[in-house]
């Protein structure tokens, strides 16, 4: 508990292009957590590096994924928003960590299995440990609540066991974490292969919808999605690609999928592709807008960058040095 309210951390990598499913999904649902929780957001870029990043490219990005988690509405003073690598605490916690967590645990994280095989060359220590950092990322600042997709579902289950193994030798250390489902997320798919879900990592680079996509791109590529034969729109298991598309429609106007198909009733695939699009840059214009005019405001950036760090460490190392008294690891003398 902080200031009497459940705590909620969730945080992105600081890589890849977001896609308009990961803010369907999560970003814009974040917005409004702090009116209930205290919530803290991550800048995910220590996980990051479990792939090797171009430094100056990779620099930009961390600090655009800041700048982007504000121009979709979370607020930098109701929500502690900060970068994990200025944290020092989190590295620290993550190796004590390690030493409370199975290498048959980490083996079996279908993750791991999955970036092993893509990344084959590059099959690191970090890629391995990767849900340990992920575990002290969420029991360093005691989290209650842990809003998350699917596939970080397992890093969950696992940081919870960690957790318990650590309380069950050292008293009540760490608060166990829960998934937090709150009011379903909208689960958005590739328009070019509905079969799966819209991500960052796709190499189609249509069946995705950017974040920074400007509207003629949004455009072309609503018109390119795959559809289902017939010509009704209607959603349904036998339709999946426009099923999809009402899917998106409807989060981003608000109405339901039954008022949706309403308004196409009757209308062809090209009118309802061009609406869906209209609907897409109707919520993207005004976040890209503002990302625009924040990425300029430098010194505002910085001292909410200062501001929100400070806060994040003030909690964090209040758990760290109580992990690292329990150990039993000798303290700094005091002068
Ligand atoms: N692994 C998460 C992802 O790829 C990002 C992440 C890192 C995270 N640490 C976290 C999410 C802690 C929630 C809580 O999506």
């Amino acid at each position: 508990m902080i200031n009497d309210k459940k705590v909620l951390y969730s945080g992105m990598q600081a890589t890849g292009n977001l896609t308009l499913g990961n803010y369907l999904g999560a970003l814009k649902n974040w917005v409004s957590l702090n009116e209930e929780y205290e919530c803290f957001f991550g800048v995910m870029d220590l996980h990051s590096l479990t792939v090797r990043q171009e430094p100056a490219d990779f620099r930009k990005k961390a600090r655009n994924l800041l700048i982007l988690y504000i121009a979709a509405g979370l607020s930098p003073e109701k929500n502690c928003i900060y970068f994990q690598s200025h944290v020092p605490a989190h590295a620290e916690l993550s190796w004590l960590l390690n030493c409370f967590t199975y290498m048959g645990e980490l083996s079996r994280m279908t993750q791991f299995k999955d970036k092993a095989a893509k990344h084959a060359d590059n099959i690191n220590a970090g890629l391995f440990t990767y849900p340990v950092l992920m575990a002290a990322d969420i029991l360093l600042y005691q989290a209650d609540y842990v809003p998350i997709g699917r596939d970080q579902q397992q890093h969950l289950e696992i940081t919870r066991d960690i957790a318990e193994r650590f309380n069950g030798i050292y008293g009540d250390v760490f608060t166990i974490p829960e998934a937090y489902y709150g009011k379903a997320g909208a689960k958005i798919r590739s328009l070019q292969d509905p079969a799966k879900k819209m991500s960052k990592s796709d190499e189609n680079v249509n069946g995705s919808i950017y974040l920074m996509d400007d509207p003629d791109t949004i455009v072309r590529k609503c018109k390119r999605a795959v559809t289902d034969s017939g010509s009704e729109v209607r959603y349904g298991e036998d339709k999946p690609g426009i099923s999809n598309l009402l899917e998106i429609y409807s989060v981003c106007t608000g109405k339901t999928v039954e008022e949706a198909e309403k308004d196409f009733a009757g209308k062809g695939y090209g009118d309802f592709k061009l609406a869906v699009a209209e609907a897409v840059i109707s919520v993207l214009k005004p976040m890209q807008d503002e990302y625009g005019r924040l990425l300029k405001e430098k010194d505002y950036i910085d001292g909410i960058i200062r501001d929100n760090d400070e806060k994040a460490a003030y909690f964090a190392n209040k758990t760290l040095r109580k992990v690292k008294k329990k150990l039993g690891l000798t303290e700094m003398p005091r002068k």
